[in-house]
């Protein structure tokens, strides 16, 4: 693995000279080879080094044998570093950390060992020094549950180098396998609780399952006059707590929103973690959501939904204890303090504005370079990325979970007749799309929204297609998008399709690549609807505007005369009329 830091030299370099700073450096130099735990002559460089200013000095050995980093300390300290992977808290960093101890020996302090378990290193390394040659060694690894297995220290030129590092290739093996049974063992046990719809619930049941979680129990609720208190009524709350109990649920998940009061007084009856399906919705965001932009919208979303929903200094969320809910985008968990909510949100809404200023920027500059968009919608899961890979040959995270893809992904390609346009993915629909959700991708969704052709994808294998192509147009309807062009297309007919085709759409299989030039001659026809063919008539004298028109679309001819110069070309009919308004309808000829 590569760590691409700039420097590789750190911590206390006061009064250290020129040459002694790049005698440090050049211990990045070393190589270490395959049987190599850690070679004598680098045990004898760093104790000449570490004498000579007396200060400890650290260095970070990577599994292929590259030094990759070293630290310089004070005569009883160095600072240690944390290479730990983020993402996988409890698997090895895949670096051992080699620390000097100038005018001592090689024991390992509790200060070592701590550093160890928490920067999880591949080994924890002391080598005493003395009168600048090394003394003692001794080496310290992670072992099963969170122990440590220590070595004794052995005399500097006598170390078990194999068996140190087969020690490495073990501990790494026990922690690995630890680490699968726990995120097994992790998975939250989920009981749904649905109301009326027997759909809607299946859905949830997959919803809950792409967050992460086991689900465990279901139940249909006939829909009554809510209970302002508990939602679902004393009696049918009573029952659920005691069908809580004996499925062993973490989290109890409910189909509809739930206010604050709700879900707390449901907590403290069910005795387990209540959220409702807004909330999860938000949750698999936050841990789908891949761009800077996205990772802003979905925890403004979850802030925002959770602030209007805590009570009091102890409101039911803050009692949660993990998981499903609490996750924020990354790593981070979730802001539980109201004070600090509200800073944190008007900070997110901050940098949501920059961004946005910047994608305003970002879409003029498209407009200037006249490409249509194209944009596929639809319901989640209907197949949208494989669709955006099978026509333009890129790849795109395919899952067959929901919402693989959070960020609109746009790919440049063009129709048999060589003109471009974008072909571009979206965030799935999906039904009660929590509003906070529709609000904060707004400007994402919008960009579909905005499309010169709208490219409808639905999942014809799924009995609920139908109704999903009526939430697509919903949501669409909400985002203003209606005068567009629109192509129908029913995805996934290698499977068979679950209920008879709309009349007019095309119907395709994104993976077998069936029906997919019918669906590019639709592409191609409908942007041919969207774009004209204009010739513009421009002095030399303003050769800056031709050049800027010229950008706009695909130029057919170009003819100079004495006057300047004669500009035939397809544009957008959007443009055509852009550039009527901004240079006078005169500069065309016709
Ligand atoms: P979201 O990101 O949730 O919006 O999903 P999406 O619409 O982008 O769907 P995606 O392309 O991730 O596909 C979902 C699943 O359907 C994946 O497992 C695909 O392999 C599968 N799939 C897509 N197209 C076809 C198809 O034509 N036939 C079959 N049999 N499966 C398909």
């Amino acid at each position: 693995m590569g760590y691409s830091m700039s420097e590789i030299l750190h911590g206390n370099l006061n009064g250290l000279r020129d040459a002694v700073l790049d005698e440090l450096r050049s211990l990045t130099d070393w190589e270490l080879g395959p049987d190599d735990f850690l070679p004598r002559p680098l045990m004898q460089k760093l104790a000449a080094l570490s004498n000579s200013f007396n200060r400890e000095i650290a260095v970070y050995i990577t599994r292929d044998g590259a030094v990759a980093d070293v630290a310089v300390g004070t005569d009883s300290d160095v600072e240690l570093r944390d290479f730990s992977l983020r993402r996988n808290r409890r698997r090895l960093s895949r670096v051992r950390c080699v620390h000097t101890h100038p005018n001592g020996d090689g024991h390992l302090s509790d200060v070592d060992l701590s550093a160890l378990k928490s920067f999880r290193y591949d080994a924890m390394v002391a080598v005493g020094c003395r009168g600048g040659e090394p003394t003692s060694v001794q080496a310290a690894f992670l072992g099963a549950e969170e122990s440590i297995i220590m070595e004794r220290p052995y005399p500097w030129y006598k170390l078990p180098e194999t068996a140190w590092l087969a020690q490495i290739a073990e501990s790494d093996a026990v922690i690995g396998r630890e680490q699968a049974a726990d995120t097994e063992n992790e998975r939250e046990r989920a009981v749904l609780m649905g109301i009326e719809s027997e759909e809607s619930l299946q859905e949830l049941a997959l919803l809950a399952e792409t967050a992460g979680a086991q689900v465990v129990g279901s139940f249909l609720q006939k829909r009554t006059k809510p209970d302002n208190a508990l939602f679902i009524g004393k009696g049918r709350a009573d029952e659920l707590s005691r069908e809580c109990q004996a499925l062993e649920a973490d989290v109890c998940i409910f189909d509809e929103e739930l206010s604050g009061i709700q879900a707390r007084n449901l907590e403290e009856m069910l005795r387990v973690k209540v959220i409702d399906r807004t909330m999860l919705i938000l949750d698999i965001f936050a841990r789908r959501a891949a761009s800077a932009e996205g990772k802003l919208q979905v925890e403004l979303a979850q802030l925002q939904y959770r602030s209007a929903r805590l009570i009091g200094a102890s409101g039911a969320l803050s009692r949660l204890a993990g998981g499903i809910g609490t996750r924020g985008p990354g790593e981070s968990k979730l802001e539980i303090d109201r004070r600090r909510i509200r800073e944190r949100i008007s900070d997110l809404r901050h940098r949501l504005e920059e961004v946005d200023r910047q994608r305003g920027v970002r879409n003029r500059s498209r407009e200037r370079s006249g490409i249509p968009v194209v944009a596929l919608v639809g319901y989640t899961n209907a197949g949208k990325s494989t669709l955006l890979n099978a026509m333009t040959g890129s790849s795109v995270y395919v899952e067959d979970q929901l919402f693989a893809t959070l960020d609109t992904v746009s790919r440049r390609t063009e129709t048999a007749e060589h003109t471009p346009y974008l072909l571009t993915d979206t965030v799935g629909f999906i039904r009660k799309l929590p509003h906070a959700l529709v609000s904060a991708f707004r400007s994402t969704l919008q960009e579909a929204a905005d499309a010169d052709v709208l490219v409808i994808v639905s999942d014809g294998a799924s009995k609920e297609w139908l109704n999903q192509h009526d939430t697509v147009e919903q949501v669409l309807t909400e985002l203003g998008a209606g005068d567009q062009p629109r192509i129908e297309c029913i995805n996934k007919a290698d499977l068979g399709l679950a209920e008879p085709a709309l009349p007019n759409a095309i119907l395709i299989s994104a993976r077998s690549g069936d029906g997919l030039d019918d669906l590019k001659r639709a592409i191609a026809d409908a942007l041919q609807k969207t774009t004209v063919t204009a010739t513009v008539f421009m002095p030399f004298a303003k050769g800056g505007i031709l050049q800027q028109i010229r950008g706009m679309g695909r130029v057919l001819d170009e003819t100079y005369t004495d006057e300047g110069t004669r500009l035939t070309l397809v544009l957008p009919a959007a443009d055509r009329d852009r550039i009527a308004a901004r240079y006078g309808s005169e500069v065309f000829v016709d």
